[in-house]
């Protein structure tokens, strides 16, 4: 030290070296792990060098229970989107310290407040995608008033909602919707879930705009709920830290489906989760929830129970004039294909899901596959010009097992068939009913698209070639003639928390000036 003193140049020289060498480190490793520096960075650059990197959440739900049978009471069931998956060309996490496992949220009531730890849980079973779902629950407070995430430099308050008390006998949670023109899906789900007891609740992106007016006359007519489907976005934040644009699977599909779940986890008797071309009719008992309940008798504490789904083709009139549900179900075909099923849950069961199925079974209960039954999924729809089929009597279709059995009587397709003639009668829908889409354009470019960039990988079984289905995954040319209402929000940009930073989205709405697109 005292010969350094004497030597004031060396020791600049010693320093600036120093100086550099922690520069030069600290740099190589953002840049390995494809962080940006800023200078808002740079004074937590301890704190990225500890944590390794900064991770982003994006809250989907945010549901507070004053009572619940499987939650406890006063909790709180969180949903978010979040970068936890590493980039798998850069493996530095041995370096660095592991993420944190928990959450720290704060609860406060007019009196009192109390802080929390409460670990989450990885909803998305794979690591193909960077942004995944996670699922946190804790118990707070009565009357909780407000609600904060806690880091170790702030805290950031969040909005909540209460679930649904509404008692419901069975709720089926249909998949996000976008760039949607299948009216006549829509119209033979609807109608036969309300037929055999269940409520729909449908996630919407975006749609025709006719078909969206449809959809919201439905639901004033009390047959189904339309909840919009923001996308996950992070502003302010560079694609190289969380790319939301490319690196969430399936429009973030299994955080809505989990979302369903947790809204109706205390009020509905059942729960579960189809695409819109999916329909579900009971087989073994004339309603839904006696089936499931009949199916589920006599077994050990179901978690879930799983119906595979038999490919259908389906022919339909592409002008909505000559439109009919008889006819659509008549000219359903069996292809004696079968895919991946979807599940059917006791809400009080299961605290999360999966796009098909949850990543776990929960401990101490069992799952089922169904046997009895199958979903029928219409795989390919034709849109016809067919002038001479009306008044021809209906043809029941056939179940897969080349039994005689039928999927649905005649008896129920006549009286789904009178409903929908009740409701396009109503001046309202009648009007709609007329501007309905006599051509399908985006279902094309949609289809193409994940064929050539996605399931093509899947059936020649080159699983490395497989990227994330991000939101974006496919591109779409506007079409001149064909316009679509879409959900629009407020994204709010945050103050970066360490360890996560929470996002989330406000005034939520739709409007039919964004376009068609993916998300
Ligand atoms: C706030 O929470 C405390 C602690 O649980 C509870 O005793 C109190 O009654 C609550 N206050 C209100 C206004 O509900
Ligand atoms: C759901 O979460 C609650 C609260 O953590 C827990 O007690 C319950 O066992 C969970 N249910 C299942 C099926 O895992
Ligand atoms: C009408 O019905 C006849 C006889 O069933 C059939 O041959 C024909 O293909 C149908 N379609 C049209 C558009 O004529
Ligand atoms: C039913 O018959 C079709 C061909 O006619 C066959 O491909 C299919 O495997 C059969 N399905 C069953 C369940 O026997």
């Amino acid at each position: 030290m005292r010969s350094f003193c004497r030597r004031p140049k060396e020791v600049f020289v010693f320093v600036f070296i120093l100086l550099f060498v922690v520069w030069l480190l600290v740099t190589i490793i953002e840049f390995s792990l494809g962080l940006t520096v800023t200078t808002e960075d740079l004074i937590a650059t301890g704190e990225i060098l500890r944590n390794g990197r900064q991770l982003k959440a994006f809250i989907t739900s945010s549901y507070y229970y004053p009572t619940s049978k499987s939650l406890g009471d006063n909790a709180i069931a969180l949903v978010m989107s979040i970068n936890l998956v590493w980039n798998p060309v850069i493996k530095l996490a041995p370096f660095l310290s592991s993420d944190p496992s928990e959450l720290v949220i704060m609860g406060s009531n007019a009196t009192a407040s109390v802080i929390v730890r409460a670990p989450y849980v990885r909803v998305t079973p794979h690591e193909v995608c960077q942004i995944i779902t996670i699922f946190a629950t804790a118990q707070l407070l009565p009357n909780v008033k407000s609600i904060s995430m806690l880091g170790y430099n702030g805290l950031a308050e969040i909005p909540f909602t209460m679930p649904s008390y509404t008692k419901r006998e069975v709720v089926v949670c249909t998949s996000p919707l976008y760039v949607s023109e299948q009216w006549q899906n829509f119209l033979l789900a609807v109608h036969i879930y309300r037929k055999f007891g269940a409520h729909m609740h449908l996630y919407l992106i975006s749609s025709v705009t006719p078909f969206y007016e449809l959809m919201k006359e439905y639901e004033k007519e009390g047959y189904m709920t339309v909840q919009p489907w923001v996308k996950v976005d992070f502003p302010g934040v560079p694609k190289t830290i969380a790319d939301p644009y490319n690196q969430i699977e399936f429009r973030n599909q299994a955080a809505s489906q989990t979302d369903c779940l947790l809204q109706f986890k205390e009020s509905a008797r059942f729960v579960t989760f189809l695409d819109l071309d999916d329909v579900l009719i009971p087989k073994v008992a004339p309603t839904y929830a006696e089936e499931f309940q009949k199916i589920m008798d006599g077994k050990k504490k179901m978690a879930y129970i799983f119906y595979h789904k038999e490919n259908y083709d389906a022919v339909v009139a592409r002008d909505s004039s000559r439109f009919s549900l008889k006819k659509m179900i008549g000219s359903l075909e069996c292809k004696h294909k079968r895919e991946t099923g979807k599940i059917v849950v006791d809400p009080r069961n299961l605290n999360y899901t999966w796009i098909h199925y949850p990543p776990i079974l929960p401990n101490g209960f069992q799952k089922y596959e169904v046997t009895e039954n199958v979903i029928t999924h219409l795989k390919t729809i034709v849109w016809t010009d067919e002038k001479n089929e009306s008044g021809r009597a209906l043809t029941e279709p056939l179940y897969f097992d080349n039994s005689t059995a039928k999927i649905i009587s005649s008896k129920y397709v006549a009286s789904i068939e009178k409903e929908f003639q009740r409701m396009i009668r109503k001046p309202r829908i009648r009007k709609i009913f007329a501007k309905l889409p006599n051509i399908h354009y985006f279902t094309d470019l949609v289809v193409k698209c994940y064929n050539n960039r996605y399931y093509r990988y899947h059936y020649l079984g080159r699983l490395e070639n497989i990227e994330c289905p991000g939101p974006q995954l496919c591109e779409f040319v506007q079409h001149p003639k064909i316009k679509c209402t879409h959900v629009t929000a407020t994204h709010i940009p945050m103050e970066t928390l360490y360890p996560i930073t929470y996002y989330y989205a406000t005034g939520t709405h739709f409007i039919n000036d964004i376009g068609c697109y993916a998300h």
